[in-house]
């Protein structure tokens, strides 16, 4: 756990996977890119920190780039694979972001020019390309172990790259030309010797979906955020943090492409911060 996490509110499961500890309300779920797909990236020009703006439809544009891809279905289905094969992993529930209102949730912590995200289990890639499409970051990177949901995740890449709207103004544009570099990673977001493995240590802002994270990978997330740079933010699912090297920025409900979560934004304002967690952590490599 991150810190030593704390269930804030006692949310529904209604996750399509079927696995353990993915909760939403399912309330508010589905269907509300449309009303919030309002962003726009800043111009080379803009102003630090600028985020989405009600002036584009950057958003509903990105949103259709997803129309073919169903992270649910192909989450499900590799669950179905692994189960014939006898493999039933703890950890591996998927749920999405609903992209209008994560656009809305990751203002909380004002992404700024030439800054890195990362989305720790990045599924289909739709918080990646969303943070990508909105501010003008250096990189955005997302961890995926899943390598069917990587390939869909790299497949909206492309979709969105060659996006045009009617005006002709680009979704590609605003991924590329607009300097944010896309890496969308296959593997494990907690391996030794991978090209993402000091995500931590190098990203501004880190978002990770902790709310299905086994014991063990809140203890590997609890010993990484640790690595975090002082003034890096973070937003996290769930459950809420309890370190006092973090500040919590906001919190609220983020919808999600089926319910939604309860999310927690905080800034480090001290190093550290691994606290229980990392101790957590050590004990889990000692077993
Ligand atoms: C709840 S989904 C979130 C997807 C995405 N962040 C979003 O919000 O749209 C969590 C994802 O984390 C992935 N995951 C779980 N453990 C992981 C690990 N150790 N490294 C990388 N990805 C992991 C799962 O396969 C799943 O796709």
């Amino acid at each position: 756990m991150p810190s030593g996490r704390k269930r804030t509110r006692k949310d529904k499961s209604s996750d399509a996977t079927g696995a353990s500890r993915q909760r939403t309300d399912g309330a508010d779920g589905g269907g509300g890119a449309a009303a919030a797909a309002t962003a726009t990236k800043g111009g080379a020009d803009a102003d630090e920190a600028e985020g989405p703006s009600s002036s584009t439809p950057l958003l509903g544009l990105l949103t259709r780039c997803f129309t073919e891809v169903d992270g649910y279905r192909i989450a499900r289905e590799v669950r179905a694979k692994q189960r014939r094969a006898g493999v039933f992993l703890e950890g591996i529930t998927y749920g999405e972001v609903d992209i209008g209102d994560f656009a809305r949730v990751l203002q909380t912590v004002g992404p700024a020019r030439g800054e890195t995200f990362v989305d720790v289990g990045s599924g289909t890639g739709k918080a990646v390309l969303c943070a990508a499409a909105c501010h003008p970051l250096r990189l955005a990177r997302g961890i995926e172990i899943l390598p069917e949901l990587h390939a869909a995740a790299s497949e909206a890449l492309g979709v969105a790259r060659a996006e045009k709207t009617a005006g002709g103004a680009t979704l590609g544009a605003a991924l590329a030309d607009g300097g944010t570099e896309v890496e969308l990673h296959c593997g494990d977001a907690f391996a030794q010797d991978e090209p993402w493995t000091a995500w931590a240590a190098t990203a501004d802002v880190v978002f990770a979906t902790t709310t299905c994270f086994t014991d063990e990978l809140h203890a590997k997330f609890g010993a990484a955020v640790a690595e975090m740079r002082v003034g890096s933010r973070l937003i996290v699912t769930t459950q809420a943090l309890t370190s006092d090297a973090f500040v919590l920025l906001g919190e609220g409900r983020l919808r999600c492409a089926k319910g939604s979560l309860a999310y927690f934004a905080y800034r480090k304002v001290r190093e550290g911060g691994g606290g229980a967690a990392a101790a957590a952590a050590a004990a889990a490599s000692a077993d």
